[in-house]
C-alpha cells in the first residue's frame, strides 16, 4: 500500500501544478474574451473541457488517496476527535470538501456557458464561475506554512 500512496501522492502533487495553470489559463483568457469583446475561440471551447477533465481526474486520485491514507477510516472511527483538531480536520474532512465544491462549481459553469451562444455572454459566464473555483482551489491547497503543509513538489521518494 505504501508504494500506491507513494505514486498516487505523486499524481495528485504534479497534477495540481497542471490544474492550477489551466485554471489561471482558463481564467485571464475569459476576461480577456469578456474586456476586450472577442468571438467566442475554438481554443477556449476545447480549453475549458480539458481543464475540467484534469480537474476531475485530480478529485478521483485524491478520494482514492483519502481511503487509502486512511482519512476516510479516521474520520469514521473518531469524527469527534477530528472535527476538534486542526491537523486531522484539514485532510479529514475540509480539503476534499471545499475542492469537491470547486469541482461542482467548475461544472455548473460549464453548462452555463453552453446555455448561451453570445460571445461576451459566454466569456463573462467563464470568467465569474472559473474565478470562483480558482479562489477555492487556491485556498484548499496545503501550501507550506500550514499546519498540514505538504511538499511542494514530489517525485516519489525526491520532495521539497
Ligand atoms: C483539484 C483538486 C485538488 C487539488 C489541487 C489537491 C491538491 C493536493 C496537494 C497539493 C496535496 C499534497 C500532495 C503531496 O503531499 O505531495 C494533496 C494531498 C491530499 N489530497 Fe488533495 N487536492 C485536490 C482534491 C482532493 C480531493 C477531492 C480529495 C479527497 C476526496 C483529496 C485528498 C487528498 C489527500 C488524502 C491527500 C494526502 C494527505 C496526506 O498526506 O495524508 N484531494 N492534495
Amino acid at each position: 500500500m505504501e508504494a500506491v500512496n507513494q505514486v498516487l501522492l505523486t499524481l495528485h502533487n504534479i497534477i495540481r501544478w497542471v490544474v492550477l495553470i489551466l485554471g489561471i489559463v482558463v481564467v485571464v483568457r475569459s476576461f480577456l474574451g469578456w474586456f476586450k469583446k472577442w468571438e467566442y475561440r475554438e481554443r477556449d471551447q476545447k480549453l475549458i473541457p480539458f481543464f475540467t477533465g484534469v480537474f476531475d481526474m485530480q478529485i478521483l486520485i485524491g478520494l482514492i488517496l483519502y481511503f487509502t491514507k486512511g482519512w476516510g477510516g479516521v474520520l469514521m472511527n473518531a469524527p469527534g476527535d477530528v472535527m476538534k483538531t486542526a491537523s486531522l480536520r484539514y485532510f479529514a474532512v475540509e480539503h476534499w470538501m471545499m475542492m469537491i465544491l470547486a469541482a461542482v462549481i467548475i461544472h455548473i459553469g460549464s453548462a452555463q456557458l453552453k446555455k448561451v451562444t453570445e460571445s461576451l455572454k459566454k466569456y463573462k459566464r467563464a470568467a465569474i464561475w472559473f474565478s470562483i473555483a480558482l479562489l477555492l482551489m487556491l485556498a484548499s491547497i496545503p501550501w507550506p506554512g500550514m499546519t498540514s503543509a505538504r511538499p511542494l513538489f514530489r517525485l516519489f521518494g525526491i520532495v521539497f
